[in-house]
């Protein structure tokens, strides 16, 4: 598989970011690397964990809620340009994410990204 349809960044990116700089590594298949408790350390500060690392702290996400009432409006957005979101998802999105903290929203994302397709 080429760079260009392997890279998650282009799956679902639209419009598709033709030529963007990649200067971390390829989070495709990420998924089921490393443990939850790692990635919220290395979000944190990527430093504690990777001495040499020269990617952006995000310490925000741990303490910053999610807005569990946007939710809904964004996924029909994305829906629109082609990511395959159902009625049910949509439907439950506000529920499933509510009281979570925006890392626990992105790990759970992270976690699964390379896992779909067997
Ligand atoms: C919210 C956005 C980001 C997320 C979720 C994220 C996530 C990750 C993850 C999971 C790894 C480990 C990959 C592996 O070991 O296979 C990683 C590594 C790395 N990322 Fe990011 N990253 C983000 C933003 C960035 C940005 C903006 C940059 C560069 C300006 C960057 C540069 C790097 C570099 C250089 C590494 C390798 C060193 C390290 O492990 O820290 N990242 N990133």
């Amino acid at each position: 598989m080429s760079d260009f349809t392997s890279n998650f960044w282009s799956v679902y990116v639209t419009p598709f970011q033709w030529g963007s700089k990649r200067t971390g590594p390829d989070l495709a298949r990420v998924g089921g690397r490393y443990s939850d408790e790692w990635h919220r350390i290395h979000l944190n500060n990527p430093r504690d964990l990777v001495p040499e690392s020269n990617m952006p702290a995000y310490p925000w996400l741990l303490k910053d809620t999610v807005d569990a009432s946007v939710m809904p409006a964004h996924m029909k957005a994305l829906r629109t340009v082609g990511v395959p979101y159902t009625d049910e998802q949509i439907a439950k999105a506000a529920e499933e994410v509510k009281g979570k903290t925006e890392v626990e929203a992105l790990i759970a994302y992270l976690q699964v990204l390379g896992t779909a397709l067997k």
